[in-house]
């Protein structure tokens, strides 16, 4: 097994659920560590007897707004590397923390203190992705260059920032233009205009299921049931594309930051859209709010004079597992109200793939899917403690954790500003087939077959194109 690097500090890791789990044997693996420099800090043991299988120190002891500190401060020294895999922890707090240490951080999400996703007293732009990126970036700023602070690294956000720019070379040598890779953010957005990209979708659909059928008052997921609720119940966000012609109903501006994303006044999981992925085709997915949909859309953004000329319309089409959506249908039934039970599938999942890639549409060459195509057999059998839909993410956590051990003085950073090929070389063996299909559809395809309906004809990749009415 590769070992990508050395590390001889300790690696604190907050958080052990389905992520946190998943990744420690591939941590172990590939990163030439110690069980005993590893510690896990979270709030419940789960049962799962993550200490005595792995040897590494274990204490339960939730970290909170008045108590992070002084329990970070027996763990973490300078050179250490907090790996924030925790719900209810917040990112920013942790980021600053690990700053005055000198301590590198990884998470796979911006996440707020507790409650904060759905904290009324603040507006929904305040409780979105757009304010959360927006003050890590603003942390960043204050901060500059310094011990690497990774946001955002799983699946989605994370690899997926590497897929759109991989999908972008190959559609460019499709095309018959220049190969060599852009080695500067702007010449990535001017690839990306040029290629008349108007349109990304993380695209993902998610088909795992186990012989046990979700129950009344029961949510079921591949993943934290916490953290999908969450996520669900914050605004939906899309990144705002300069072909859009047309303002959808319950749209909002931020007011504040890049402007490079809008917000719709409504929970993601109320709001679904049309999409695409080569084993299901045509499907409806939940516009649910993710990171990349602002990181991808403000990176491939071009200025002149200080007024945007090109951005594409970069949003998340979620179809999660079947027992997802059906609970999901019942959460939003009870006004987003989480039921008594949660199930996570794991290693009851009977069959199933998570086919998760970048559907890239408006370049004239119809739509282009990349991503992975992942079996829940392979992922199992490629790493314990892992589901198809996990070890997507853990590939993409090992990848940003190394890249962050080789890069240590990097400062606060983006997955889209870190280099694809590096992170996708280690991640790669985790992902199963990648696979990059051509497709004619588009959202109009069947449109007004039964019904007459409102739809842009002239330009087929416009937003409200693709909303569910
Ligand atoms: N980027 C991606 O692709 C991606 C995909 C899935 C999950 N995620 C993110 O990864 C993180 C973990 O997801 P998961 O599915 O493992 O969640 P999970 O619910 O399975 O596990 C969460 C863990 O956090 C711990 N925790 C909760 N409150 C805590 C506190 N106050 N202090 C310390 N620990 C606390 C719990 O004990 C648990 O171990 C979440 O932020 C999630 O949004 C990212």
């Amino acid at each position: 097994m590769t070992q990508y690097v050395a590390f001889d500090g300790r690696l604190v890791m907050i958080g052990c659920g389905a992520i946190g789990l998943g990744v420690l044997p591939l941590l172990l693996r590939h990163i030439g560590l110690r069980p005993e420099q590893i510690t896990i800090i979270r709030a419940h043991a789960n049962g799962d007897g993550v200490s005595r299988e792995y040897g590494v120190i274990e204490h339960v002891e939730p970290l909170l707004r008045d108590n992070y500190r002084v329990i970070l401060d027996r763990q973490v020294r300078s050179g250490d590397f907090v790996l924030n895999l925790a719900i209810n922890v917040s990112s920013l707090a942790l980021i600053e923390y690990c700053r005055e240490r000198g301590a590198l951080y990884l998470d796979a999400c911006i996440e707020p203190w507790n409650g904060g996703h759905v904290d009324t007293t603040l507006p929904p732009a305040q409780r979105s992705n757009y304010a959360y990126r927006e003050a890590a970036l603003e942390l960043r700023r204050r901060f500059g260059r310094g011990p690497t602070a990774v946001i955002n690294h799983g699946v989605n956000p994370g690899l997926v920032s590497h897929f759109v720019k991989q999908a972008l070379l190959n559609l460019a040598a499709d095309s018959g233009l220049a190969a060599v890779p852009p080695a500067a953010r702007i010449d990535w957005a001017r690839l990306a205009q040029r290629l008349g990209v108007k349109v990304i979708h993380v695209a993902e659909r998610d088909n795992q299921y186990s012989l046990q059928c979700r129950q009344r008052g029961e949510f079921v997921n591949t993943w934290s049931c916490e953290a999908f609720v969450d996520e669900s119940c914050q605004p939906s966000e899309l990144g705002w594309g300069t072909h859009e012609r047309h303002w959808p109903a319950a749209a909002r501006r931020y007011g504040f930051g890049s402007d490079c994303a809008i917000y719709l006044d409504r929970p993601g999981a109320s709001v679904r859209v049309r999409s695409w992925t080569p084993g299901e085709g045509p499907y409806h997915g939940f516009l649910i709010s993710h990171g990349e949909s602002m990181s991808v859309a403000d990176y491939l953004s071009l200025h002149e004079d200080g007024t945007v000329v090109y951005r594409p319309t970069v949003n998340y089409a979620y179809h999660p597992c079947d027992d997802a959506v059906l609970s999901l249908h019942e959460l939003a039934g009870k006004n987003w109200q989480m039921p008594p039970r949660q199930r996570l599938l794991m290693d009851d999942i009977v069959d199933g793939i998570d086919e998760l890639g970048v559907l890239l549409m408006g370049h004239g060459r119809g739509a282009y899917w990349y991503g992975s195509q992942l079996s829940a057999a392979a992922a199992r059998a490629l790493v314990p403690h892992n589901s198809a839909t996990t070890l997507q993410v853990t590939a993409g956590v090992l990848a940003g954790v190394v890249w962050a051990m080789r890069h240590p003085q990097a400062g606060i950073v983006e997955p889209d500003e870190m280099d694809f090929r590096e992170v996708l070389d280690i991640a790669a063996p985790y992902l199963g087939p990648m696979a990059g299909v051509y497709t004619d559809w588009t959202p109009l395809q069947d449109r007004g077959r039964l019904f007459e309906e409102d739809l842009d004809r002239d330009d087929p990749w416009q937003f409200t194109n693709f909303v569910v009415a």
